[in-house]
Formats: C-alpha cells, structure tokens, sequence
C-alpha cells in the first residue's frame, strides 16, 4: 500500500495499533503528556492556524474582498514566517526527535520513515507555494488577467500545501502522541541517558 502524503488517508491497520490504544480523546486528561509534547502539539496548532490565515487571505483577495496592498503585506511575512519555522521544525524532527521514538518503538519504524519522506514532500511543496507566491508579488501592480493566473495558481499550490500539511499533522500526532503516553517522555529522552538538545 503507498503512503504518499499527497494519496494516504491516515495510517494503516498495522500502524495503529498504539493509536487505537490511546485515541486522541485520552491525550489531555493523560499523566504522560508532558512539557515537552504540549509544547510541540502547540507548535503544529500554530502551523495549522497560519496555513488556514493564509487560505482566507488568499481567498478573500481572489473575490475582491481583500485589496491588493494589504493583501501583500499580510500574506508575504506570514508565508515567509510558515517556510522558515516549518523547515526548523522538520530538522528537530528528523535529527532529535524520530531517532528517539525508532529506538523507543521498533513497530513503528516505517510509520517514522514515512512521516520523514513527507517532511521532503512538503518542502517541494513550500518551493512551489514560494515560486508562484512570487509569480503573485510580480503581477500584482499590473496586468489584471495576468494577476488573476497568478491569484489562482497560487491560491491552488496553497491550498494543496495546507492539506498536505493537515494529513502530515494529524497522522504525526497519532502515531507519535501514543508512544510518548505509553512510555513517559521522561523515560524517551531521559531514560537511557540519551539527551535531546
Ligand atoms: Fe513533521
Ligand atoms: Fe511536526
């Protein structure tokens, strides 16, 4: 079965067998949720809420509701801002943290590969978005067909980004969150002496 992030649906039955174990319901009430998950699950709230800022901006400025001035000066920054914390967060993820949770749960190995290969998708992704963002930035004083080609291609690579970027989330979660509450992130990153910088 392919676990694209562009085609998958979640995770397979083999995968989710932790999942099923601690269903997302028990996550916040749960002991083992500690500091360092909270703050990481704040993290990919924050990501969620700019991806979906930069959706309604995009849309409200494809139907005129949004002027070409503000529109620029809201979306350039946050896009910048998206590209950069999500390409810092992805390098915490492939070096500090997925090596720690492949040690600590050996099932799950090609669960970790696969959210790995999404972090190079959504890259490709994010290159495309900042490719026709700036095609946008270009036109947008200008001609008004060739601003609208512009508005909608990049309006569809944005749209695309933010639903790639939900699926990897969600599936991240699920198979990451129930590790950490079955063994205690205490013992993950502290356990074995093993630090996280
Ligand atoms: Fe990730
Ligand atoms: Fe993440």
């Amino acid at each position: 079965m392919t676990l694209k992030l562009a085609s998958r649906a979640g995770w397979p039955d083999e995968l989710r067998f932790l999942i099923e174990q601690y269903p997302r319901e028990v996550w916040h009430g749960h002991e083992n949720l500690g500091e360092m998950a909270r703050f990481w699950l704040d993290r990919h709230n924050g990501f969620r809420q700019l991806g979906g800022a930069l959706q309604k901006a995009t849309a409200d400025f494809r139907e005129g509701a949004l002027e070409p001035d503000p529109f620029r000066r809201f979306f350039a920054p946050r896009l910048q801002l998206l590209l950069q914390s999500l390409e810092g967060h992805h390098q915490i993820e492939d070096h500090h943290y997925f090596p720690v949770f492949r040690a600590a749960e050996a099932r799950l190995l090609r669960g970790f590969d696969v959210l790995e290969q999404d972090h190079d998708a959504i890259h490709e992704t994010l290159m495309r978005v900042v490719d026709s963002a700036n095609d946008l930035l270009r036109e947008i004083d200008g001609n008004k067909d060739a601003l609208r080609r512009a508005t909608d291609r990049y309006a569809d690579d944005n749209n695309r980004l933010v639903q790639s970027l939900h699926r990897h989330l969600d599936d991240e979660e699920d198979l990451i969150v129930p590790v950490i509450l079955d063994q205690g992130e205490r013992k993950l990153f502290w356990g074995d002496g093993r630090r996280v910088s």
